[in-house]
């Protein structure tokens, strides 16, 4: 700590909280902060995420890593009492904590109760006391639901029926910062993510085809019978957005900022990226399916996203669904062979 204090300009630095700065997404915003000039204090209990994902900046003298369960009150002060101590108050909190293993919540909603919902409740605590106003959370396209209807989900019209424990927290979630922006927060912003792919990987559909592939080459089993329809993002242009999102936004005025982030395109199907996989680590496999519509309970067989809010603010994805599974799929085998 002391060495970090005797730094030159790091007060001049504006100062980023990033809960659950060791998982996927997480890494990736950590180390474009820290390329922007922010001083990035990264709080995780390690349960889904590495400090080895942050390897690559982890000498960074503009970067501090703790071990915590932001789930509870009393740790969610102790972090950013130390982030003071480290690098002065905090200027924005980066809200990416969760439980991301949505199956792993069917089966215990409690793992969705404490690392999604109670997270949020621990974090809005913390900013209340340290009186910080900038709040930036990492939401999910399963607040949504099950969708049948022609047009892309939208912020607006929804629905909000989720169908997993994990939707359901990350709405209740939702729910509570909106409480929280007209009592104390005054930039807020709500980021609805798609299903976001790229390294380094640690879960999702491409891992999982390619880890299984590596592990047995002559056969992929697939969950469901490959019909699923999704729409996905390259996690560099997600993280891209939000950045941009937070350099464009302005004072809430009570309300918090909710937006899809995400391509509007009609997704690619599980079918798609297994052969894709295939294709890359095992060119002779067999793929088999099952026979339900679905991989899982909880799984959403098929969505699209509304992203004209994002549109109005200027921003759109280079990348088509279809190219950023390629690009992703590319980028996991290289990760995992
Ligand atoms: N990856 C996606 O496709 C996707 C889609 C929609 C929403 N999201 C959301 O984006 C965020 C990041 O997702 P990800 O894919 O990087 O998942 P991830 O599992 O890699 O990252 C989540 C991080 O939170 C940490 N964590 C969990 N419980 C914690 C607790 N109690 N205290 C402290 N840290 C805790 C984990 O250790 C992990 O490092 C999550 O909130 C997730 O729900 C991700």
């Amino acid at each position: 700590v002391k060495e970090k204090l005797s730094g030159l300009d790091l007060n001049a630095k504006p100062v980023a909280f990033v809960a659950g700065g060791a998982g996927f997404v997480g890494s990736n915003l950590v180390r474009r902060l820290l390329a922007e000039g922010w001083n990035v204090f990264v709080a995780d209990n390690f349960s889904l995420g590495s400090a080895d994902l942050l390897d690559s900046v982890s000498a960074n003298n503009s970067l501090e890593i703790v071990e915590a369960d932001l789930s509870l009150r009393t740790s969610a002060l102790e972090c950013f009492s130390q982030c003071a101590r480290v690098f002065g108050d905090i200027d924005d909190v980066w809200h990416l904590a969760a439980n991301s293993d949505i199956p792993a919540g069917v089966t215990d909603p409690n793992v969705d109760l404490k690392d999604t919902f109670m997270t949020t409740f621990a974090l809005l605590e913390a900013c209340k006391a340290w009186d910080v106003k900038n709040f930036h959370f990492a939401s999910s396209s399963a607040v949504y639901g099950q969708w049948d209807g022609e047009a892309g989900l939208s912020e607006t019209l929804g629905p909000l029926r989720p169908i997993s424990n994990y939707g359901a927290m990350k709405l209740a979630s939702e729910a509570q910062i909106s409480a929280a922006c007209e009592a104390f927060l005054s930039r807020v912003n709500i980021f609805r993510f798609p299903n976001v792919i790229g390294t380094p990987a640690t879960h999702g559909v491409i891992y999982d085809f390619v880890k299984r592939l590596l592990d047995q080459p002559t056969i992929l089993q697939v969950l469901g019978n490959g019909t699923q329809q999704k729409s996905y993002l390259h996690v560099s242009e997600l993280v891209d957005a939000m950045l941009f999102i937070s350099q464009h936004d302005s004072p809430s005025g009570g309300y918090p900022q909710i937006l899809n982030i995400g391509n509007d395109d009609d997704g690619v199907s599980v079918k798609f990226i297994a052969e894709q996989v295939v294709k890359e680590i095992a060119p002779l496999a067999e793929i088999r399916y099952g026979s339900e519509s679905k991989g899982w309970i909880g799984d959403i067989p098929r969505f699209s996203y509304n992203t004209d809010r994002l549109k109005a603010i200027g921003w759109r994805p280079k990348l088509t669904s279809k190219a950023s599974v390629e690009r992703a799929v590319f980028e996991i085998a290289s990760q995992l062979k």
